[in-house]
């Protein structure tokens, strides 16, 4: 059994992953704001250990860190999922909010990591999954907060991938589609191929025991997303206009 370190864990697809692995018997150390939220959790789940802590605090989430390793022995797998999203465009340009967005989005998954890294380089193995999404494909309307911190996460990714990966490291990041949770709860316009928390876990789950880098899902939409990122921008802005009635 192994034991993974879920940041972002009090609702939505951390909630659910936590839950998916504690009932598969791992020990499962399960980190948020709302520790009302996560006792809830624990109250049901008994190899769920919680901590209270703010992606954005460096030390608030290292010293989470350290208390899960002194109850749930090393850490197996960090799984980086903290998020915020507020649907924020180009007419709504607030640099408070988009400051925001990075340091919890970016910044937070950077704070767990410079902990994580070097635990992990000590131990020559270990697993970091990083949460992105097919909003960090490229641009969309009313996604200038939140797109570009996905962005970053996914460029991220991709070169923790290549420095780590012959230390012993896996690395994987996972780009979902919609999922129903309080984040897109927001959203005032149909959300295609929306799949529950539950569903969305399940899929994570899979892909964590897979050689793939990319954790993405519901496979329909994901091809979509994919095609139109490679199409040429003047194509690529004409269709998105088009989809999304702007
Ligand atoms: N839902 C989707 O359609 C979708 C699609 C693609 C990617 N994602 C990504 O999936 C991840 C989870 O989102 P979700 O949809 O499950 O939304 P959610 O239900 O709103 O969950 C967000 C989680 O992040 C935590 N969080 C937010 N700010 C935090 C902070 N400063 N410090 C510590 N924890 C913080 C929240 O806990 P507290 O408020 O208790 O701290 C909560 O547990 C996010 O990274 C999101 O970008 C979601």
């Amino acid at each position: 059994m192994a034991h993974y370190f879920i940041t972002g864990a009090s609702s939505g697809i951390g909630k659910a992953l936590s839950i998916a692995l504690a009932s598969e018997g791992h020990v499962v150390s399960a980190v948020a704001r709302r520790i009302d939220h996560l006792k809830k959790i624990k109250g049901k789940h008994k190899n769920i250990n919680i901590f209270r802590a703010d992606v954005c605090d460096r030390l608030e989430i290292n010293n989470a860190i350290e208390k899960s390793i002194k109850s749930g022995g090393n850490i197996d797998c960090a799984i980086l999922n903290a998020g915020k999203y507020l649907p924020l465009g180009g007419l709504e340009l607030n640099s408070e909010e988009f400051y925001g967005h990075m340091m919890v989005n970016y910044m937070g998954v950077i704070h767990s990591l410079d902990s994580i890294i070097p635990k992990f380089i000590g131990l020559q193995t270990g697993h970091i999954v990083i949460m992105g999404s097919t909003a960090g494909y490229g641009g969309l309307p009313r996604s200038a907060a939140y797109g570009p911190t996905k962005a970053a996460l996914s460029n991220l990714a991709e070169a923790l991938h290549i420095d780590l990966t012959p230390l012993g490291i896996k690395v994987q990041i996972i780009s979902p589609g919609f999922v129903e949770t309080e984040a897109t709860a927001i959203n005032d316009f149909k959300m295609p191929q929306i799949i529950s928390a539950s569903k969305a876990a399940n899929n994570i789950i899979k892909g964590l025991k897979s050689n793939k880098f990319e954790i993405c899902f519901p496979t329909g939409f994901v091809i979509i997303m994919k095609l139109l990122r490679i199409l040429p921008k003047s194509i690529y802005f004409k269709v998105i206009r088009w989809i999304t009635n702007r």
